[in-house]
């Protein structure tokens, strides 16, 4: 455990507002701030900032909890490690007694099992075994260069290559599988798990090799493999190449498909492309992409699945507004192949021409009428016009419009006219959904849509929260809570598990805002305080208002569930079946 007194100078220096801004755009709103929820892909902000309890929360998604949860979920991090951050953040100093888990001291020995693998990888590249391997790199066009700033490697046709060098460097077979270098076999012992392959090391943004990628040189297995999960790596979070790129001098990132279209492009002299890692792309990735830069290139395959990778990532660029311009290649399938054939100049020209999203888009409409009859001017007017409709700049707008109207031979008004009909059924269909969301938030807990429990004792469950907000609020209620209910009277888990560990808290004077709680909790039950919080505008709390909950809870004593009764000796069977008829006479 973490001593109070650093906890509370923690606290001190690190106000959520403040941090929270440096990830996401937030607007003030009387009491508390609004921004677009990081944590998924919305276009109106559900993500509220309270200051007041120093907690976040979004009605879109639910996600919810103090400063430390907002940093282990956008940084990915475990709880000692989010708060050694932020303290370093602000120049306090952790205290060394503070025990380290037993996951974080996994994850460190992940990460030097991977730096040590790409080692190995690397010197094999460079030695004789690898001599196939860096001919065949030197054949599609990398350098020595290129080879040593990307640490390519080489996993040997072998079984037990990797680990057996591992095991010599003293690490047990079955971290190198949570590293996912190796793989359990049949036998229960442990093989390589990348043989005979091209090895691209995929590096974070603090410089820590957290995955690979490997590409086969022979028909054996799949082309690309690539590593799983492990502890220290999520595929959907990361990019290939992002490290190098975030500092790059261009504006802008430029996405493509593949590991070798990347490196390829760092090698004209353009260190400012990342590829996905072997998945299309992912609303993490957008948002990630975003935190950088509010441009980027589209360099996908020219062929049919590059084609509809790219009218995907369009549309999600959109959702996090980034501006997407595409790169129409001809004459080459990739960016790889492209700049093989023709060189860097070329290619440089190719990315000044790069075509914006809406040129792209509009070719496209254009190929699929024939502009040439009236039938298919006038298809290809409706689409043309949904298109245009879409643009938020009027002057952009204005120069597609005037541009369509001159090739179709017709005039810009009847452009005009089309799109006003479009915006008003896209204002009244936006209004309604709006209306529609306003609902959900007030009908359930984002929070707790998957809580089956809440659900289905909702009324009790509220009654809970209810104790929960006042005690918050109002630690002193405790006095009067304990003369009458106990933790056994609550009946959802979760909140059970709140209401334990606020009143352990409290019976030892410790605090229970929420940077006191997050030690403690998880993120499940930091996300249901936060909840509470945010929902509390309709929560009563005065005396009067616990005297109902209390009463409430009560009142559930008496209600088994079915299992409870399906469980009892014929004699509480009796007992259970005479009371419940007593209650009933009572009410009538
Ligand atoms: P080269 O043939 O080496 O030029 O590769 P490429 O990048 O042109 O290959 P391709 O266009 O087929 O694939 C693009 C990207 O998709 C690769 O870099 C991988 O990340 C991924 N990929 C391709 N094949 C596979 C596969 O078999 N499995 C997985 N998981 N990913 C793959
Ligand atoms: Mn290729």
């Amino acid at each position: 455990m973490l001593p109070d007194l650093f906890i509370q100078q923690l606290k001190q220096y690190s106000d959520i507002e403040r941090v929270v801004s440096g990830y996401v755009q937030l607007k003030k709103k009387g009491r508390y701030l609004v921004g677009l929820c990081p944590f998924h892909s919305e276009k109106s902000g559900s993500f509220f900032i309270y200051p007041q309890t120093q907690s976040f929360y979004c009605f879109g998604c639910g996600a919810g909890g103090d400063v430390i949860t907002f940093i282990r979920r956008i940084e990915n991090l475990e709880y000692m490690e989010a708060v050694k951050f932020l303290a370093d953040k602000c120049g306090l100093e952790v205290p060394e007694n503070g025990e380290t888990d037993s996951r974080t001291l996994l994850k460190k020995k992940v990460l030097e099992i991977n730096r040590e693998s790409a080692r190995f990888f690397h010197n094999c590249l460079m030695s004789d075994q690898g001599k196939g391997a860096y001919q065949y790199l030197i054949e599609r066009g990398r350098d020595r260069k290129t080879i040593r700033h990307f640490g390519l490697g080489y996993a040997p046709d072998d079984w037990y290559a990797l680990v057996n060098h591992l095991k010599s460097k003293g690490y047990t077979e079955q971290e190198m599988i949570e590293a996912n270098v190796a793989v359990k076999g049949k036998k229960g012992n442990a093989f390589d798990r990348f043989r005979n392959r091209v090895m691209f090391p995929i590096i974070d943004l603090r410089g820590n090799v957290v995955a690979f990628g490997g590409r086969a040189l022979d028909d054996k297995g799949a082309k690309y493999l690539n590593s799983s999960d492990t502890p220290v790596f999520k595929k959907s979070k990361n990019l290939f190449a992002l490290n190098f790129a975030k500092t790059s001098k261009y504006p802008g990132l430029i996405l493509a498909e593949g590991y070798m279209d990347v490196i390829a492009i760092h090698q004209a002299g353009f260190d400012n492309a990342v590829a996905t890692l072997g998945t299309s792309l992912t609303d993490e990735q957008a948002r990630l992409i975003s935190q950088y830069t509010d441009k980027v290139i589209l360099a996908y395959d020219s062929d049919g699945p590059g084609q509809a990778a790219t009218k995907r990532a369009i549309n999600m660029f959109d959702e996090v507004g980034v501006k997407v311009t595409v790169l129409s290649m001809t004459g080459a399938k990739d960016p790889d192949e492209f700049i093989k054939k023709y060189g860097r100049e070329r290619f440089a020209m190719l990315l000044e021409g790069s075509r914006n999203a809406v040129e792209f888009e509009l070719a496209k409409i254009r190929s699929a009428y024939d502009v040439g009859t009236p039938d298919g001017k006038v298809g290809f007017l409706k689409e043309a016009c949904k298109l245009f409709a879409g643009i938020k700049n009027p002057l952009e707008r204005e120069v597609y419009i005037t541009q369509t109207a001159n090739e179709l031979e017709i005039s810009p008004q009847a452009i005009l006219a089309q799109i006003k009909n479009l915006d008003k059924r896209e204002y009244y269909r936006e209004r309604n959904k709006q209306k529609s969301d306003m609902n959900l938030y007030i009908g359930s807990m984002a929070a707790a849509k998957d809580d089956l429990q809440r659900q289905q004792k909702l009324r009790y469950a509220m009654a809970e929260e209810g104790i929960l907000y006042c005690l918050m609020k109002n630690p002193d209620f405790y006095r009067t809570l304990e003369t009458k209910i106990g933790e056994q009277d609550f009946v959802t888990d979760i909140n059970r598990e709140l209401y334990h560990t606020f009143v352990t808290r409290l019976q030892e004077g410790q605090g229970i805002e929420m940077l006191d709680l997050s030690s403690q909790l998880s993120e499940q039950a930091m996300a249901r305080v936060s909840a509470i919080l945010a929902t509390a505008p309709s929560q009563r709390c005065d005396e009067a208002a616990l005297e109902d909950y209390i009463r409430i809870l009560i009142e559930h004593r008496n209600v088994k569930t079915d299992r409870e009764v399906a469980q009892m000796d014929d004699a509480d069977l009796g007992e259970y079946i005479k009371n419940l008829a007593a209650k009933k006479n009572r009410r009538s």
